[in-house]
Order: C-alpha cells, then structure tokens, then sequence
C-alpha cells in the first residue's frame, strides 16, 4: 500500500493512494465524472477530454484519467467552465457522428448517447459534417460490424487490441479530420488477422464495432411449422443473461433462461455442457494417449504440449500467428460444434426427426462462434452443424421483443439426451474451467481415486492471472497406466491472447515444459467473452467467476464421466472415445492462415 495523501473534491475531503489518478479517487468519493476513452481494463489514453476538471491554481482543465493526486490538490468537477468544456466536446463529436439513434444497434446502450442524453445536447452549433464524409460500414465478417459512421476514435477498440489480445488488427490511421480506425491496407476485418473474439465490441462506446446479429433469422424459423429448431447454451451465458435483465452481476439464472427459450418457441432446450463433458472424455482420453505415444511408444510424431480446442477466437489466432504448431491442437471440435454435429446425426436419430428440418441455433457468450459455426469444414453432419450462433446480448434482446417478463419465470429444465450435464461442464465457461474438468476426469480414470485436492476443487487452476501453472504426479496408477507412475503432469493455462502469445514464444523457443494448456481467447476465459453483457471489468468478471464455480457446487455430479447422458452416447452412437472418425463428427483439423 503507497502513501496516503489528502485532496478535496468539490469542497470534501478524500483521502487517498498517493498516484491515485483524479477520476478513482472521485469514484472512491462517490463522484461521477464522464468518460469516454477511459476503461478499466486498458491503460490511460487521455485522448477524449471529456472527463475534464479544475484544478485550484492550474489555468487548464485537466483530464481526471490521466491526472494523478497530489497532495493538498483542490479538484472541482462541476463547474461552469467544466460542464461548459464537456458539453462542446460532446457537440463536436456529434458534429461528425451519424448520430440515428433510433436506426442504430446500440440504442439504449451507448455511452456518446448517454452522455448527449445527460448534458441535454440539443442544438448544433458546429457544421453538421456527416454528409460530406466517406464513411465505410464493413460488414464481410460473420461476426462484427464496423461502422466508421459511429466511431468517436476513441482507439479503445486499437488498445483492446494491442493490450488484451496482442493481435493488433486493429489501428488508427490519418491525421486530423481523416483520422478513422483502420486494419492492414483497409482491408475488411474478414481478411486481416482479426480473431472475431469481439473484446473491441465489449470496449467500444458507440455503435462503431457490434456483433452481426441473427435474431430475424431465428424467429423465422421459430416460426417456420415445418422447422425443428433446438438450442444449445454454453457455460457461461447463464452467469452473464441476467445482467441485460435486471439482475446483478454474478447472478445464476440456468433454470430462467430455460423458461425463456421454451417460451420464445424452441422445440428443444438443450445444453452444451453436455458437450462439455464430451469433450473431456474425447480430449483427455487424446491427452493420454499422445502421453503413451511420447513416453511408452518414443514416437517423434508426437506432438506435445497438446493444446485445448475449444476456443475459436484462439483457433483462429494460432492459425494466423503459429501455423506451424497447429498439430499441437487437440483433434476435438469445440462443444459448439461437437454439439451441432450430433444434434443432426444422433440427436435427429434417436427422435426420429429428419435431420434436414432441424434447425440448429446456440447462444454463445462470443462473437467467435458466428466465424467458426460458419467455417467450410463445420459440415459433418451433412448439412451446416450450427445454423445460427446468437451471443447472449442478442438472447435478451428476443427475450424483451417476446415481452417476457424474465424475473418472473418459473426455473425450467433442459430437454434430455443431451441435456444432462455436471459441474465441470458448467466451468468450462471460466478460465482454468477445461484444464480442472479434465484434470478431474483424467486422475480418476488413470489412478481409480479422485484428485488430490479438496472437494474437487483444484484451487492451482483457478483465478485471474494471465498465465497460471499447476502440476499434478501421478502415483500408484491403474496397471493400464503403469506407464504414467511418477510423471509429473505439467499444465498452463493463457487466457486472453496476449497471454497465449507469451506461452505460445515459449514453446516455440523451446524452452516450454508443458504436457497439456487450456488456451482461452478471451480475459477471464468464456464469462469475460465478446458476447457478453456490457459493460464487462474485472470486478464484473469476478462476480461471474464466482457465480460458475458456485453452480459447479451445487451439481449433483461434477466429473463429466459421471454423466449419463455421456454414457448412453458412447453405448449407442460414438462406441468409444476417439472413436471411428468416419462415424462420430467430433473431430477436425485447421488451417494455416497468413499474418494480414
Ligand atoms: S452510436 Fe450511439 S449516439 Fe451514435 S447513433 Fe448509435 S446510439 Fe446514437
Ligand atoms: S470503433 Fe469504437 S472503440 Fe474504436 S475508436 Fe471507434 S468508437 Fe472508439
Ligand atoms: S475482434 Fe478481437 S482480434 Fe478482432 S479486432 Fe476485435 S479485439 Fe482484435
Ligand atoms: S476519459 Fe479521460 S480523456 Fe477520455
């Protein structure tokens, strides 16, 4: 803890953290003070100026975000030469903004239009500048909109980038009045390195970045009497829905949401955390025997650390920034896919349902899964596995067009055969999620005992560190995995893709000592995703964090092997893990892309 000093803020005293920027302390102090540009999650850009204040004894305003405390500091958020800056600061980006609120996707959801709304911007006094602009609306992506019409040029978008995800598609270009945010030669977000993560839609202000949405796309086939229409809903959109619908953060509303989306028509309700669990059988039963092939077999073939698979935005970053390492990859599909895939195979077999009328829908809590379920080899099924991927921010969006009122339903149940899931399906949805269901199963099926970590929880794993570490020796194994006595079972975990790159370096440098990483695209894994509720922090993201692993908690099975469902599937469908590959769907390979 540094120093404390003492500064006043509009008359009262406060004391604070010497270094303590002006606009913390004043939230400390219950002062709200406008921003733009500013973000928890980024470092200080200072470029907006709409958070400005007076200092006593200074001449120019100061930005609160990027001005530190001093000590004796007698700071003033409101006053006239203050609302007056902010309020011509606001005008000028209206001035140059395609400001058709009731036309925009962000509608109700927008910090410049709160701020308009706020500071009661009425008339125009600088040129209206919007008609002479070119402004371009990129629309090639599966999974985003860019619409420079709404940009602000705040560069959030370009820090979240750079400094969450170290991809770097994204930059600002010009000077001046031509300043615009820009990728590789203007290219469309599509053909650059982009991941789709959609972390710049969860920082952006304005309507300027969005997901591309398909919720007319499904309401028409609820809609459609001859259509079947199920849905999947990953790990995470149970701890983030609630937010978009009146409830707190870190709120768990399963069993609402499941009322919701039988009430908005689906024929069936079903869960990807069945698949979840699924792919802990398929990817450990891979872990274990790329194990053998390295350590019994002496194979040089294989490839280890074996990396998870579940991720998209991470898919499409190795494929882009380590095309080389792309056998490193578990051979799974995500539970998205894996899922879409047996819906029309298994699913549309047992329910003798002809599978060309089913029609596919997931609510993901990531823009990623738009690009992915839209990928040429996502077919195995014979028709498109996913037909539409809906983030959670869309899912509430059905749920006040049906006119819902979501505090009030009743707890529903999801639909069986494969809707039955545990309590490591459910964290698959956290950063560490994977790598401790996997681990769970992994240990028990090797050794017969359960890991050695207090009521299932394998606390190494767990938390927000951007990469974390856990090893786990495996004694007096199982005679099947004799093989496995002693080895000291090395795992990471990345989560945010600036923190895969620094895993990723050191594999590539060879200086990695890893058997198995969970890379996770987005910060905090799945619960902070592009998809989610906005605003997303990490004080938001705790919250949900704690809010999956509670639900992990209260499941009466936690082990995916546990699951009877996934029982069932292996005796009727899938025969075994890793099973004929001709007839279970659940596998893939990659592509290398280039670095655009
Ligand atoms: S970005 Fe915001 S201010 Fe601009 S049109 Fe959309 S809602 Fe209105
Ligand atoms: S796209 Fe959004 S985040 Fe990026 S500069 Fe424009 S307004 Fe800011
Ligand atoms: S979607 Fe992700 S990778 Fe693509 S520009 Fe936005 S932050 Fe960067
Ligand atoms: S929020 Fe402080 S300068 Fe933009």
């Amino acid at each position: 803890m540094g120093k404390k000093i003492k500064i006043t803020i509009n008359g009262e005293t406060v004391e604070i953290v010497k270094g303590t920027s002006i606009l913390e302390a004043a939230n400390q102090a219950g002062v709200i003070i406008p921003t733009l540009c500013y973000h928890k999650d980024l470092c200080v850009a200072g470029n907006c100026r709409v958070c400005v204040v007076e200092i006593a004894g200074q001449k120019r305003l100061a930005p609160a975000c990027a001005t530190p405390c001093d000590e004796g500091m007698d700071v003033l958020t409101n006053t006239l030469k203050v609302r007056n800056s902010r309020k011509h600061i606001i005008e000028l980006l209206l001035s140059e903004h395609n400001a058709d609120c009731t036309n925009c996707y962000k509608n109700g959801g927008c910090e410049l239009q709160k701020l308009a709304s706020e500071y009661k911007i009425m008339n125009q006094d600088f040129i209206h500048l919007v008609p002479f602009r070119n402004y371009t609306i990129d629309m090639f992506s599966p999974s985003i909109i860019k619409d420079d019409s709404k940009c602000i040029r705040c560069q959030r978008c370009v820090r979240t980038c750079a400094e969450l995800q170290g991809v770097n598609a994204l930059t600002m270009s010009y000077k001046g009045e031509h300043a615009k945010i820009t990728t590789f030669f203007e290219k469309a977000m599509n053909d650059v390195v982009c991941t789709n993560c959609g972390q710049c839609i969860n920082h952006c202000p304005t309507g300027a970045l969005v997901e591309k949405n398909y919720i007319e796309e499904v309401w028409s086939a609820i809609s459609d009497k001859t259509k079947y229409v199920v849905v999947q809903t990953a790990p995470a959109v149970r701890v983030g829905l609630g937010e978009e619908l009146g409830f707190e953060p870190g709120a768990r509303v399963t069993g609402k949401m499941v009322a919701a989306l039988k009430r908005l028509g689906f024929d069936a309700v079903m869960d990807t955390d069945f698949t979840a669990d699924l792919t802990i059988m398929e990817e450990g039963t891979e872990l274990l025997t790329r194990l053998k092939g390295a350590l019994v077999d002496k194979n040089p073939d294989i490839k280890l650390p074996m990396a998870t698979s579940c991720s998209p935005g991470w898919i499409k970053f190795i494929e882009h920034m380590y095309p080389s390492l792309l056998d490193h990859l578990s051979s799974c599909k995500s539970p998205q896919q894996m899922f879409g895939a047996l819906v029309k195979t298994y699913y549309a077999k047992a329910r003798n349902i002809d599978p060309e009328k089913i029609v596919s829908v997931s609510i993901m809590p990531c823009t990623a899964k738009k690009f992915e379920a839209a990928r040429p080899e996502m077919h195995d099924s014979g028709y498109r596995d996913v037909d539409y991927v809906l983030t959670t921010r869309e899912l509430a969006i059905m749920i006040k067009q049906a006119g819902i009122d979501f505090m009030k339903l009743k707890d529903a149940h999801y639909d069986r055969l494969m809707g039955e899931s545990t309590g490591a399906g459910v964290i698959f949805g956290a950063t560490g999620g994977v790598m401790e269901a996997a681990l769970r199963t992994a240990y028990e099926l090797v050794t017969g005992r359960d890991v050695p970590f207090e009521n299932l929880k394998i606390l190494p794993v767990r938390g927000m560190e951007g990469v974390k570490e856990a090893s786990i020796k495996i004694e007096n194994p199982l005679e099947k995995w004799s093989f496995l006595d002693g080895v000291e079972l090395n795992c990471a975990i990345a989560h945010g893709l600036v923190n895969a790159k620094k895993v990723m370096d050191s594999i590539v440098a060879g200086t990695s000592h890893y058997h198995f990483i969970e890379f996770m695209a987005c910060p905090g894994g799945c619960l902070g995703g592009g998809g989610q509720p906005i605003p997303t922090n990490p004080e938001i993201r705790a919250r949900r964090t704690e809010a999956i692993y509670a639900e992990d908690e209260g499941m009466p099975m936690r082990k995916s092997h546990l699951n009877p469902e996934i029982t069932k599937i292996y005796k009727d469908f899938l025969i075994a893990p890793l099973g004929d590959r001709r007839i279970n769907k659940i596998n893939t390979k990659y592509t290398p892309r280039k670095r655009y």
